[in-house]
């Protein structure tokens, strides 16, 4: 997608290093960073330099190929790799990636392995702008139907940012908004600021303005008031691990949003990539939630009147606080999944008719 009208995407490999945007310096700076090392790579996901489920994965798998460049050893690459799944706990991608990196390269000779895992990381990416553009189409039938019966502008809400910033490209909860747009039909998106980090107002009010996208940021509580008065036609949010029963791990806030759409029949869609489903766990309490630096709630970033960027305290200096990054949405609270191969149920059921892995 596009960035004062240059199209990018938003990790790649360059003159032998990966190239990210630097997303913690976003809206106020656009800056291309350089991850030289195994290490810088580790950093840039820990940091949220780059965040989102699909390009955390990404990230991590760009990671080894770093890790390869220091030292083109098996061994090493499995103690990077355990280093890099603990960098962030909730976003299934990146441990993911890191097996799916880990098996093509296990009976790779060393000589192979650069090549092999840059290849591979390339693939991953694909595979991710075509999972994401699926996405996109499919969930634009949703928004097509709705825009059919209402003959007006459908109002879109989303929490968190799930936009291209938080894949390769297109985003998940975006990519049906923006295919939307480019068919013609009239689109506006209120967008949760997402507290403490607000990805919502820095990162997906950004990129829906770069894109000419109409949208309004709210505080994550205007949802519910809004929802009451019939300005919202439908929820379309991301997740971090979708587990097989359909129940959704997302930033903090999205269950709050649920809840309200539910309570006013307002349809809450969850858009996701086969790759952020998690098999294996059953019950979603045993969903290791992040629990953040809590300065990041009671700090806060932004631009003063002589265009420097600052960090103030905004709480009482005793007070305590806590941090946790994610929240859960139980599966009936979720109208549907849109992913890259339709839109099902999400249920065991659903999730069984799509895929073949249950
Ligand atoms: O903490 P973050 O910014 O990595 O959290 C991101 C989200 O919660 C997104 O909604 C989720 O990763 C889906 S990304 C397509």
């Amino acid at each position: 997608m596009k960035i004062e009208g240059k199209e990018y995407r938003t990790i790649w490999f360059e003159n032998n290093f990966v190239k990210i945007i630097d997303q913690t310096k976003l809206p106020h700076k656009f800056i291309i960073k350089e991850l030289k090392t195994f290490d810088d790579a580790v950093n840039a996901i820990k940091n949220m330099e780059v965040r989102g489920a699909p390009l955390i994965g990404a990230t991590a798998a760009y990671a080894i190929v770093l890790a390869i460049k220091e030292n083109n050893n098996l061994n090493f690459i499995k103690k990077s790799s355990e280093k890099l799944v603990n960098a962030r706990p909730t976003a299934i991608n990146l441990q993911w990636a890191v097996h799916r990196m880990n098996n093509k390269l296990s009976s790779v000779n060393p000589e192979d392995l650069f090549n092999v895992a840059l290849k591979e990381v390339d693939e991953i990416c694909n595979e991710d702008i075509n999972f994401c553009k699926n996405i996109g189409l499919n969930g634009l039938n949703i928004i097509e139907e709705i825009y059919n019966k209402k003959k007006n502008t459908i109002n879109i809400l989303t929490h968190c940012n799930a936009g291209w910033l938080a894949t390769i490209n297109w985003g998940t909860a975006t990519s049906p908004i923006y295919h939307a747009y480019k068919k013609g039909i009239p689109v506006h998106v209120w967008v949760d600021e997402t507290r403490p980090r607000n990805q919502g107002a820095n990162l997906t009010s950004f990129e829906l303005n770069e894109e000419g996208i109409p949208n309004t940021i709210i505080t994550d509580n205007t949802g519910g008031i809004l929802m009451q008065r019939g300005e919202v036609d439908m929820c379309i949010v991301g997740t971090d691990r979708t587990l097989s029963t359909g129940d959704v791990c997302n930033k903090i806030g999205t269950y709050l949003k649920a809840l309200a759409a539910h309570d006013n029949n307002v349809p809450f869609y969850v858009a996701l990539p086969s790759s952020t489903i998690d098999w294996e766990t059953k019950d979603y309490n045993e969903i290791p939630i992040e629990e953040r630096n809590a300065d990041e709630l009671s700090y806060i970033e932004g631009k003063d009147d002589k265009n420097n960027i600052s960090k103030i305290l905004i709480y009482p200096e005793k007070s305590k606080s806590i941090n946790l990054a994610f929240d859960i949405t139980p599966a009936k609270y979720v109208t549907g999944l849109i992913t890259e191969k339709g839109i099902c149920k999400a249920s065991t059921n659903g999730l069984k008719q799509m895929f073949s892995k249950l």
